[in-house]
């Protein structure tokens, strides 16, 4: 069953004011870091904790921040990706709305570990609201000396900004983002070099989602071991999920990791709607492959048991589908959405998504021909690992996982 363990805010909904933060202990942990927590052992804690990021790829947190250089003259970065354009993803806008501060707490923290004094958070454009509260939260915190200079009179300089996004997915990759952010067309970056070295303005740059961020504050308070005890061995630590679909109760859950994926549906989601039956759930947000009934039945809520499924736990969203679903339609309206935010730059993923997407409507439309199933599983092998970034990949997701796993639907509209 949900908890609301590293996010209690997100249980009442009531408590984004500084005030009700600090009276539930907040910005505590930022400051036993400045009174004896060394940046290098603020990593190692983090390091120790398993603590894994949030925005969709699980990269270790702690083991990320080390591979910014050592020595180095120029400025460090922070950069929390609140971009959220996953469908199926709407975990991080409550952090934003209900616990902005635990999220200015954990960039604070977070600038201390890496040597930061600049972080910027960018939101996602249609998040005007979520905007304005953490803009609210980042004038309370100047307000209370727990930003900009000398913070908590400890001698610690650090500054937040917000910018706000222009409503692109592909936005959401972190070079993109980078780009973006420096006023440049948000095209993703070839990689090597990785942002922690050159990144923001060819700084070295840190870029964590904001829940990897917020969920740092309860990290230091309780201590690592208490993180790694909330989940499994190899999934430490408890997750936010956006469940959506047709259950009786979607909303955000926060959920020890490895928790059976069912209890969740059936537990706090409330089950399926009266009559239906679970058809399909896609576990990680819409680009990660889809699971059938059967298969989403022994899947627990966590990193390992995901790829043992075949699939990701990728942002955590959840998206539950009952029987009264279509998988093609499914396919092609997916399809839709990757084929429109491709952002053009590589072959692979330009063309492919636009084709992918023309057969879909086709084979939809009751125009499709027999050949196109292998058709689609073939372009889906041109389009993966082809690309600069992953959004090719992501595209690929849903239609090799539909065709594969519903063929029959698909050939019942070519027939
Ligand atoms: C097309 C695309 C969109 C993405 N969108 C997001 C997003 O909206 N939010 C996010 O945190 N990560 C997103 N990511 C992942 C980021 O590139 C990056 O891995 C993440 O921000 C790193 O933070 P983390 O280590 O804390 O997860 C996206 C990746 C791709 C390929």
């Amino acid at each position: 069953m949900a908890e609301f363990i590293c996010f209690p805010a997100l249980q009442s909904k009531t408590r984004a004011s500084l005030d009700h933060y600090l009276e539930d202990g907040g910005y505590r942990s930022l400051k036993q870091a400045l009174d004896g927590i060394a940046p290098a052992d603020l990593t190692a804690l983090v390091k120790a904790s398993g603590l894994r990021g949030r925005g969709g790829a699980g990269f270790p947190t702690g083991m990320k921040w080390s591979f910014l250089p050592k020595q180095q003259e120029l400025p460090v970065y922070l950069v929390c990706n609140a971009d959220e354009g996953e469908p199926g993803t709407f975990k991080d806008r409550d952090i934003l709305r209900y616990a902005p501060h635990q999220l200015i707490e954990g960039m604070l923290l977070a600038c201390h570990a890496i040597g930061a004094r600049v972080g910027y958070i960018y939101i996602r454009g249609e998040f005007q609201e979520e905007a304005a509260c953490v803009e609210r939260a980042l004038a309370e915190a100047r307000g209370a000396g727990l930003l900009g200079k000398d913070i908590l009179g400890k001698g610690f300089n650090a500054d937040l900004h917000v910018h706000m996004g222009a409503g692109a997915y592909v936005c959401g990759e972190e070079t993109a983002l980078l780009n973006s952010l420096e006023g440049r067309r948000g095209l993703p970056r070839t990689k090597p070099p990785f942002p922690a070295v050159v990144g923001l303005y060819g700084c070295p740059t840190i870029i964590n989602n904001v829940e990897t961020l917020a969920a740092i504050p309860p990290i230091v308070a309780n201590g690592p071991e208490w993180y790694v005890g909330l989940g499994t061995p190899k999934s430490p630590g408890t997750k936010l999920f956006s469940v959506s679909g047709h259950v009786k109760r979607p909303g955000v859950y926060e959920c020890r990791m490895g928790t059976p994926l069912m209890d969740l549906i059936n537990g706090d989601c409330g089950g399926m709607r009266e009559g239906r039956q679970l058809k399909v759930v896609i576990p990680g947000g819409s680009s990660v492959p889809m699971l059938t009934a059967q298969e989403a039945a022994t899947l627990s809520l966590d990193y390992e048991s995901c790829m043992e499924h075949g699939t990701m736990l990728g942002s955590g969203a959840v998206i539950v589908l009952d029987d009264t679903v279509s998988i093609p339609h499914l396919v092609q309206n997916l399809g839709h959405f990757y084929a429109h935010e491709s952002c053009g730059q590589c072959t692979p993923c330009r063309e492919g998504t636009q084709w992918m997407h023309r057969i879909l409507d086709r084979l939809v439309g009751g125009r499709g021909k027999a050949s196109d199933l292998d058709l689609l599983l073939d372009i889906c092998k041109h389009v993966s690992f082809r690309t600069i970034c992953a959004l090719g990949d992501a595209a690929t997701g849903p239609v090799k996982s539909g065709v594969t796993k519903f063929r029959s639907e698909f050939e019942a509209l070519v027939r």
